[in-house]
Formats: C-alpha cells, sequence, structure tokens
C-alpha cells in the first residue's frame, strides 16, 4: 500500500507529538528542578517512549524496506522522497555537481577500513595547477558527503579543487560512508563501536595521509578538519610527533580541544544525566547511535517542509545544537541535511567530548567507570606543525575563549581568525550559504600564502585581523 505525502504529514504530526510531549517532561524535569535528584523512574519510562519511536529512526538504509513494499497507490499520486533511497554516494554527489571523484578504501593499523573520497577534477577538463595535495576531514555524526552534499559555490572541496589543489576528503571507521569491515571484528559486536576519537586520531589520520602521500609522491600536505576532524589531527600530532613534517599546514574550522562552557541548553541537559543515557544505550544495544537512516531521513523531509513545522521544531533541534541562527542555511538544505547529517557516531566519542567538558582536561578516556588516571593529558606544546584557527562567536561547541586558550598553547600557530559575522554557528563552517565568501576564500588565502611563503615566516598572515584577503588585495 502506498501513502499520499499528505497521510505522511499527518502520521509524522502524530508521531512527533507522540516524542515531543514526554520529550517536554523530561525537559522540564531537568530544565527546572536543578536542585532536586532526576526522578529516574518518570526518566526511565519517558526514555523507553522515546526509544520506541527512536529505533523507527534507526533502521539504517541497508536494512529499509524495500522498495516493493510502496508501490505506487492507483488513486493517490505516490509519495515520492526528494532524493531516492539510500542518497547519493559521495562520489554520485561529485557526478552530480559536474565532478569526478574517486572512492578508495584504506586499511588502519588496528584493523578498520575506511573509504577516502579522491576529488579527481571537473569532468572532461584535467585539473588546472597541479598544487598540493589537500586532506578535508569531516566531524561529529558526519561524513564525506556533509562536504559533497552542497549543490552551490559553498561546496568546499569542489571549491578548492577548482583552485588546482588535489583534494581527497576523508572519512573517519564507523561512519556510514566508511564500510563497517573490520580484520577480524563484525559491527554486530560491541569491540567494533568501542573506539572514541583517540583511535581515530591515532589510526585513522595517519592511515589516510600515508595513503594520500604515497599515492601523489607529495612530500607533506594541507590538511583541513572541522570540528572532530580538528580534534583527531590534534591528537595525532601530539602523540605521534613525526607526523608533523607531513603536514605543511593544519586549518581547523571550529576547533575542539577545550571546552569550558556548554552553550547548548540541550547539551547541559543532556550532560546532567550523561552517566544513565549512557547505561540506557548499552542496556539497549544501541551502540552505532544516530546512523544514517530511512525513517529519519522520510520523517524530516516529510516533516520539516510541513508549513510551520520546519521553523518550529527541526530548525530550533539543529540550531539548538549548533548555535541558533538557521536563516544562515538555505531552507532546502534541511531535507538534505536529515538524509545526510546524521552519519553514526559512538557511546565512546560522547563520553569522550563529555569527559573534556567536566574535567577541562584535553586527554586519552579512561577505561571502567573506576579509572582515576587516564592518562597524561595530550602534549599540545608537540604540535609543532604550523596550524590555522577559523571560530565564530555564535558556535554553541566552540567558545572563543576555548580557542584562544588553544592559540596561546600551540607552539606553531599560523593564522586565527574569527568568521566576520556573529551569526555564524557551528555548522555553518559546512552549510552557510555565505560560508565561501565569509570563510573558504580566507582558508584558501592563506594556504595560498603558505604555499609560497614556506618556511620563511616574515609575512604572517596573524598581522591581519580584517582578514587575510583584504590584506591582500590592498598591498597586492
Ligand atoms: C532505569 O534504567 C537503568 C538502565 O536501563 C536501570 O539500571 C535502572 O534500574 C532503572 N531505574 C528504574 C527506577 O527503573
Ligand atoms: C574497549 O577498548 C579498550 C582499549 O582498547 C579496552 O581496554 C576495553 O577492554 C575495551 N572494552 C571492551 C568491552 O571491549
Ligand atoms: C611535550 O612536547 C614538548 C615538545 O616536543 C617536549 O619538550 C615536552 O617534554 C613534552 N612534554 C611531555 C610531558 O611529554
Amino acid at each position: 500500500m502506498s501513502w499520499p505525502r499528505s497521510w505522511w504529514r499527518t502520521l509524522a504530526l502524530a508521531v512527533l507529538i507522540v516524542v515531543i510531549v514526554p520529550g517536554a517532561t523530561t525537559s522540564t524535569l531537568l530544565g527546572h528542578t536543578p536542585g532536586h535528584a532526576v526522578d529516574h523512574e518518570t526518566l526511565n519510562a519517558t526514555m523507553l517512549h522515546v526509544l520506541r519511536v527512536v529505533k523507527q529512526c534507526l533502521v539504517p538504509f541497508e536494512h529499509s524496506a524495500a522498495a516493493s513494499d510502496v508501490q505506487p497507490h492507483t488513486v493517490h499520486k505516490p509519495w515520492k522522497p526528494p532524493y531516492p533511497e539510500p542518497p547519493p554516494s559521495s562520489v554520485e554527489l561529485c557526478a552530480q555537481r559536474g565532478f569526478q571523484c574517486e572512492r578508495h578504501l584504506v586499511h588502519t593499523a588496528d584493523g578498520y577500513v575506511l573509504a577516502l573520497i579522491h576529488v579527481v577534477g571537473r569532468r572532461g577538463a584535467p585539473r588546472a595547477g597541479g598544487l598540493p595535495p589537500v586532506l578535508v576531514q569531516h566531524g561529529m555524526l558526519m561524513s564525506s558527503d556533509a562536504y559533497l552534499l552542497r549543490k552551490d559555490d559553498g561546496n568546499l572541496p569542489l571549491f578548492l579543487s577548482d583552485a588546482g589543489y588535489d583534494v581527497w576528503v576523508g572519512n573517519y571507521r564507523g561512519n556510514a560512508v566508511s564500510p563497517h569491515v573490520h580484520a577480524k571484528m563484525t559491527p554486530d559486536m560491541f569491540e567494533f563501536w568501542n573506539f572514541s576519537w583517540h583511535e581515530m586520531g591515532l589510526h585513522d589520520l595517519p592511515a589516510m595521509i600515508d595513503h594520500v602521500l604515497e599515492r601523489t609522491g607529495a612530500p607533506d600536505l594541507f590538511y583541513i578538519g572541522h570540528s572532530m576532524g580538528s580534534t583527531g589531527l590534534m591528537v595525532l600530532l601530539s602523540s605521534r610527533p613525526e607526523y608533523n613534517g607531513k603536514v605543511r599546514l593544519a586549518s581547523f574550522l571550529a576547533p575542539v580541544a577545550f571546552v569550558s562552557t556548554l552553550r547548548s541548553r540541550l547539551f547541559r541537559q543532556l550532560s546532567a544525566v550523561a552517566p544513565a543515557i549512557k547505561a540506557f544505550l548499552l542496556a539497549h544495544g544501541i551502540w552505532n547511535v544516530l546512523p544514517r537512516s530511512a525513517a529519519l531521513h522520510r520523517f524530516a523531509d516529510v516533516l520539516c517542509l510541513f508549513p510551520g513545522v520546519g521553523e518550529t521544531v527541526c530548525n530550533p533541534v539543529l540550531f539548538e545544537i549548533g548555535g541558533r541562527s538557521p536563516e544562515n542555511v538555505f531552507p532546502y538544505y534541511m531535507p538534505m541535511i536529515a538524509a545526510y547529517l546524521p552519519s553514526g557516531t559512538t557511546i565512546r566519542i560522547m563520553e569522550h567530548y563529555y569527559e573534556v567538558a567536566r574535567t577541562g582536561k584535553f586527554r586519552p578516556l579512561g577505561y571502567g567507570t573506576g579509572d582515576p588516571n587516564p592518562g597524561p593529558e595530550y602534549n599540545i606544546s608537540a604540535i609543532t606543525a604550523p596550524v590555522a584557527l577559523y571560530y565564530s562567536e555564535n558556535d554553541y561547541f566552540v567558545h572563543p575563549p576555548d580557542v584562544d586558550r588553544l592559540a596561546a598553547e600551540l607552539p606553531n600557530l599560523f593564522h586565527k581568525f574569527k568568521v566576520p559575522d556573529a551569526s555564524f554557528n557551528h555548522f555553518d563552517f559546512l552549510l552557510a550559504r555565505n560560508a565561501k565568501h565569509l570563510l573558504y576564500t580566507e582558508v584558501l588565502a592563506v594556504m595560498r600564502l603558505k604555499e609560497v611563503e614556506g618556511d620563511d615566516n616574515h609575512l604572517r598572515p596573524l598581522k591581519t585581523p580584517g582578514g587575510l584577503l583584504d590584506y591582500l588585495l590592498r598591498n597586492t
């Protein structure tokens, strides 16, 4: 049987009410009685209730209903998702945008398999320039698709490819693009998902960096990492200093090393019950948290485009996480965001960030509840590769004072740039309609400078608070 679109909308709305009402109860419970212990019975009941709905959204694309289950109805117009399910892959996204991309499989030293996307260039037109390789790495719950989904000129990898760089877009282990394959383990084992950005930094990034250097013959590469893409590289460069020589310049978009302030109310509330959430996820075997799912895509697509609902429900959920400024994103990206952005994360990844925020220390995560000493902090003074930091005022994850602290501790800070738009949020580094104008041109100009300048630092762009591009335009 097939349901017309309006039925889906009604259903989605009904489900929403069923989710939101208990959700609001939880929120009231947690938000307005700070001095009181959380009522665990109510919390459990609420969470079990939400779980029933969430479980529907956790069915990955591979296991979604076969297309034959939704045969077009003869009377009603069949409901058609705007993207076939599963949505186009990174390579297909490239092709739709006129570019040729290739998928490479990379094996890590600890047995995982990663998908690395190589942007070869525009189809039928060889890439001009012959500039060095760039590895672009995604953040938490994201994948290479999050960079490649944009159709306008704000697509960072394709922008860099057009500028002449040899662009590679990485994928961490376990996300929706990397195959869930391991030399010894299978994804139905807890051990497969027993990793955080510590392991990603120690094993995934060196595997991808070495693969790119081997394939291109280049001595070093440019690195661009958003959020957890920056955290991973800081883990690598501080723990295995020999990799500093392989990174010509690390550009960090919304860098996460220190978390002094949780500006998202949602995260503050969730962190108040973090141990309960962890126990809950473990108890229910939810090891791949928020994977890419057909139901979530369909749910969000129908619901978020429903007049009034997008603004009152979908946007607040997303922007309560990253920073409140939905007007920065083209509205028609919302269904794509639902289709692509949740790409899976693990309990340990969330726990590791939670511990960084709780302790104020950027250090490995201990094992077991009674572990009082998780090991020494990551040695930021060992990060000798040049680093450029890009951050913004309205980022709910990355508080400007935390960036100042990181900048003060990095021994080789090359550039520090606050995006000149007070509304720019954590997701805007990828999604903002004006990201190219506000950010990517600056990132590119700083990379070009590093390329020309080599090790001679007399032209350090740090002296240009107004933006390097402006500076170059004025002075050259
Ligand atoms: C709530 O759930 C947790 C884990 O699922 C369980 O250990 C605990 O006993 C439950 N509490 C109540 C009051 O049901
Ligand atoms: C998770 O990984 C850590 C370190 O690799 C190990 O000490 C721990 O026993 C693992 N836990 C499980 C349940 O496999
Ligand atoms: C951190 O790295 C610096 C530079 O490599 C080194 O001098 C220092 O001894 C390291 N500190 C620790 C605690 O390992």
